[in-house]
């Protein structure tokens, strides 16, 4: 399995140079407990995030500091997560941007965890290790198959990135039990050296995201970021619960984004059928 890790980051991540890979037991686990292996005691999170960021910091008894994404206005810590595409807002963040974090990162003798679960749905965007250029010290890339392989219940998810962080983490992860079962990496082997059904995958939420994307903003509700990822991140510059219950009326479950720290947005799933979404479009333009 980790051969077959190794190999797909080389081809897909652009990784070089010296390297080593690790599974997890979803990328949850890694974001949950990166904190507490690398003994964090200060951890940079966007602002807008996945609420998993903070909640690791917190079990490591670490200090919690939201940040803008612009990594110009990072104060020194020892651990930032980057998240992109993002989950909530579908954000793509520049080459620019990703190294500004890597420049961060060695001027703060800090480690730079790169949350790319969503990459295999931005076309066109670089791997914090590709842009790294071969010189991967300090450099976690964190991905998992839940996303492009559709495979979120077999918890299937894994690491690359500097060789001495990789083997930090295992010496803790061995003992607290961590092991990927061995059907889960049967599976992983299999996902991981077939594309097409990543590439279809990909294909699919493009499709969903025109559709949807169209049908919010002909209803006059405005979009932000949203053009990789899972989701749309929109506003009606009103309460999100407001909004929520619009959509709810409609029959249309949608998230409130103060569960991601901003609370006059909502965020729309791209995970429902091409029929679901469909239907969905027509009813928020009927
Ligand atoms: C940004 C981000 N990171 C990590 C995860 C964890 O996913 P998994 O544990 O299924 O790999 C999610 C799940 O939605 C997510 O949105």
């Amino acid at each position: 399995m980790r051969g077959a890790i190794r190999e797909w980051a080389i081809a897909n991540l652009k990784v070089s140079g010296e390297f080593d890979v690790l599974p997890t037991i979803g990328s949850k686990e890694l974001v949950a407990l990166l904190p507490t292996f690398l003994q964090s005691k200060k951890v940079l999170y966007p602002k807008v995030a996945y609420p998993t960021y903070l909640v690791g910091a917190l079990m490591a008894s670490a200090e919690a500091v939201a940040v803008d994404i612009d990594p110009s206005t990072w104060i020194n810590a020892d651990l930032a997560w980057l998240n992109s595409p993002s989950n909530p807002t579908g954000q793509v963040q520049t080459d620019h941007q990703i190294n500004q974090a890597i420049t961060w990162g060695r001027k703060n003798n800090a480690v730079v965890a790169s949350d790319e679960c969503y990459l295999s749905f931005a076309p066109g965007a670089k791997s914090i290790l590709e842009l790294a250029g071969g010189d991967n010290t300090g450099l976690l890339a964190v991905h998992s198959l839940s996303k492009r392989s559709n495979l979120a219940g077999y918890r299937a998810a894994f690491v690359v990135g500097d060789h001495k962080l990789i083997e930090r983490i295992r010496q803790f992860r061995k003992h607290a039990g961590l092991m990927v079962p061995a059907p889960v990496q049967a599976a992983m082997i299999a996902a991981l050296s077939d594309n097409d059904h990543a590439t279809a995958q990909a294909q699919r939420y493009s499709n969903r995201r025109d559709i949807l994307s169209k049908a919010i903003r002909d209803a006059g509700i405005t979009i932000e970021h949203s053009t990789a990822g899972l989701y749309i991140w929109c506003t009606k510059n009103e309460d999100c619960f407001k909004t929520v219950d619009w959509f709810a009326n409609l029959g249309i479950l949608v998230t409130p984004g103060s569960f991601y720290g901003s609370d006059k947005f909502i965020r729309v799933a791209l995970t429902a059928t091409d029929q679901q979404i469909q239907m969905a479009a027509d009813r928020i333009n009927s």
